[in-house]
This record gives structure tokens, sequence and C-alpha cells, in this order.
């Protein structure tokens, strides 16, 4: 009844309507969900790369529940507890003392408002934001803008301010190299060459993801602390989005704190893993000095729902609960047992040309025709039906894998067990055994 419902009454994202065929999800509990028909996953993807914490995680269902019952509500111009808790706990964490957090209700509205703060506190209201191809920030239309994604074509980039940068994706030899080095440099002087040469009123800021990309471009080492120092060099603000990346996905709470103070950027936003997606919730952090810049001009933004106090105390509770549970470095240990396991399936099956990511629990495989000439299995951003095949198999035997195009991507929550993570690498090996990838 519900999915007859489902499929004549909503209208789903991401699809064509007349094709919508997903299950209908109505429990879960750690690394598993279930559907109305009470088959159960394995969730490989963390549903949409957001459930770090696992399905229905019981201290972030006690802190809604608690502070349901204390208060739902109060203006976002307000003050609201668990939303000064949450702020104070992220500056924290990020080392961002004397900034400020601005609350929004997810990953789309963060970037737009780090776009908008950024504007204002470098005085330029119509400076330009450069982004990269292949990225994605968001279905709104401003962030459709930013995004470089085939899904997002749809948006004016000159329209809203926005310079395209190549992508650091040395596979493809975007840069002219296969040196993930050498290209992770080359990525960071052509955006400081774009800097250079733009027009005016010139470039406010540079929105990029510091590591693992959604698009299944993995940063090289080398790029995020070049593309800090030629920002701040040239005097651009770097805004870091952490929408995907951040709370240990990347095996650090924020990925650019693998280059420590080599990475910091002046501002960074924050969705999924933020309260590990059991209430919708984003976050601006800005660092002090921008935050001193716009501490005396009036800040024309707002949002009804902005620090919801149901969403903030969620966001406590996941905080807690990553440090109580260790979960950043699980996930670096996890993460790094999982890249060697899919180095290994590459080595056995030539569909795989590479294997990227493994500083947490985030690993792309890009699939090719053929490993020598790097031919993709098909033309990006299309999918493959052998890799759609091989998802739905999975499925089938109660395995949730992600796949975008050509890429497979690995995003489990971080508190799935050593045994499932092994056996869901060994479901993919006996799948990619039996699948004609012709
Ligand atoms: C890197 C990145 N930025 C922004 C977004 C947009 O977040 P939201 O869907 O919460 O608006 C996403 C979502 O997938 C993302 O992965």
């Amino acid at each position: 009844m519900t999915s007859n419902l489902e499929r004549s009454d909503v209208l789903h994202s991401w699809c064509v309507q007349a094709d919508w065929n997903g299950p209908t999800i109505t429990g879960g509990r750690g690394a598993h969900f279930w559907d109305a028909e009470g088959r159960d996953f394995l969730d490989m993807s963390s549903l949409a790369e957001c459930m770090n914490l696992g399905h229905q995680h019981p201290a972030l269902v006690r802190a809604i529940q608690d502070q349901a019952a204390r208060l739902c509500f109060t203006t976002s111009a307000w003050g609201a507890e668990p939303r000064a808790e949450l702020a104070h706990r992220l500056l924290d964490k990020s080392g961002f003392e004397g900034g400020r957090v601005f609350f929004t209700l997810g990953g789309a509205d963060a970037n737009e408002h780090a776009v908008k703060f950024a504007r204002q506190a470098s005085g330029k209201p119509r400076g330009l934001i450069i982004t990269r191809d292949r990225s994605y920030h968001g279905a709104s239309y401003a962030t459709m803008a930013l995004s470089g994604d085939a899904r997002t074509a749809s948006a004016d980039p000159e329209a809203f301010g926005v310079l395209r940068a190549l992508p650091p994706y040395a596979y493809r030899r975007c840069l002219g190299t296969r040196s993930e080095d050498a290209c992770g440099e080359a990525a960071a002087a052509h955006v400081a060459q774009l800097i250079d040469q733009a027009p005016a009123p010139g470039v406010a800021a540079v929105l990029m993801e510091p590591d693992a990309g959604t698009n299944g471009i993995v940063a090289p080492d080398t790029y995020w602390p070049a593309l800090r120092q030629a920002t701040r060099d040239r005097g651009a603000l770097l805004i870091a989005d952490e929408v995907m990346s951040g709370f240990g996905r990347c095996g650090e709470w924020f990925a650019w704190q693998r280059h420590g103070e080599a990475g910091r950027p002046d501002l960074m936003t924050l969705a999924k893993g933020l309260t590990g997606a059991h209430v919708p919730l984003g976050a601006v952090v800005l660092s002090q000095a921008v935050a001193a810049r716009l501490e005396h001009q009036m800040l024309y933004t707002g949002l009804t729902y902005c620090g919801h106090p149901l969403a903030c105390a969620a966001g406590v509770a996941a905080m807690q609960a990553y440090e109580d549970e260790g979960l950043i470095e699980r996930s670096r240990t996890l993460g790094r047992q999982m890249f060697e396991r899919l180095k290994g399936l590459q080595a056995k099956h030539p569909v795989i040309g590479d294997v990227r990511g493994g500083h947490g629990l985030f690993a792309v495989l890009e699939f090719v025709k053929d490993a020598a000439t790097r031919e993709p299995l098909a033309p990006w951003p299309d999918s493959p039906p052998a890799l759609k095949r091989l998802v739905d198999e999975a499925r089938q035997v109660g395995v949730s894998f992600a796949s975008r195009g050509n890429l497979l991507l690995l995003a489990p929550p971080l508190v799935i067990g050593e045994a499932e993570l092994s056996d869901a690498i060994d479901l993919l090996d006996r799948l990619m055994t039996n699948q004609v990838f012709a």
C-alpha cells in the first residue's frame, strides 16, 4: 500500500519518476537497514555518505527525544542552548577558536552561505568564486552553479560569478601528468593562475573539497596545502566543503586536518555526518579572522529553521558519540584495511582501473574497459549496465553499494564490523568474477 502511494504521490529526487523502484525503508540498526518487505541490507554507502554513525544510533535518538520534550523550536535569531554548545564543540574540534558558526539545514545552503560570508568578508560582494570541474556542492540553484557536474549543468555559472578550475585528477591526466604529486601541485598552480588572471572584481574565494570528492576524484596529498598557500598569497579566501569528507569519513574530524595547520581553510562547510543524518543540519564554520571582518556589519541572512534545537541536540550527541566510540581513529584504521583489500581486487580484476581514497572509510573504484588504455567502461557520466547489474545483484543478497557513472563508491558507516566489511568485499570479488564487463 505505502509503496503504491510512494510510486503515485511522491516526486522523488535524482530519478525518472516513471522508473522509480526504490525500497521503502522501515528501520535500521548499526550498519544495517531494512525495508517494508523485511529485507535486511548491509549499508556500504551510509545511504548518501551521511549515516557515519550508523542507523538509529541510540544516543542520538535519546538526545532528540530529550530535546523534543524540553524545547522543539526557537527562532534562529534568538538563543538556543544546544546550538551554542554545538558551535563551541565544532570550534574546539576544528581549532577555530575565536571563530563563529552559522547553522543551516544541510550542505547546499551551508555552501551558499559560505559564499555569501566570504564575499561580504572580503569586501567583494560580487567577487568571483572558483570551484572545480567534476565537483558537487548541492542542488539549490546557486550550488548547482558552483558544482561542475553533469547533474547540475542547467545552472549558469557565469550568472552566479563562478569560475571553473581543472580537477586534480591524475588518473585521467587532467593537468598533463599522471604523477599524483605533480598533478596536485599543477592543479593548485592552475587555480593560482585563474586568480591572477580573473577579471574585475576579482576572486573572493575558492570553494573545494579537500580530500574525497563526491564525483570520485580524491585530491593528491600535495594538492590542498599548495592550494592553501596559493589562495593565502593572493588574498582569496579558501572554503573547504567538508559536507561529505568531514566527521571521520577521511580519517580525521575534518579532512583538511590531515595536513595540519598547512591545510587550515578560512571557512568550512559541514552537514551529513554532523548529525549522522539523524536530523537535517548543516553549518558554516568561520575562522576568527573572517568572523572578525563580519563582526560589525549587518548580516542579511537567516532561515526560519537555522540551528533548529532538535538538530543541534542531535549534533551535540553525534560529536560525543564519535569521541566516545573512537570512530575517527576507527575509520582511519578500517579505511586503510579496506583500501588494501580493494587494491587486492584491482590486481585480480583488470576492470578496476583505479582505486582511490583510503584515508578513512571512503574509497572509489573506477571501472575501465581496458586497464592499459584506461578507456572508461562508459563515457562519463553514463552508468555502465554491467556496474548497475553488479549493484543490483549485491542488493539482492543484502548488501547495498552506491555507484555513480563508472565509479563504485564505498563509504560504510564508521561503526561497521570488521567481518561485515570483509564479507562485503568478498562479495564484490565474487560478483566481479561472475560478471561480464563487456
Ligand atoms: C561535497 C558535498 N557538498 C554539498 C552537498 C550538498 O549537501 P545537501 O544534499 O545536504 O544539500 C553534498 C551532498 O551530497 C556533498 O557531497
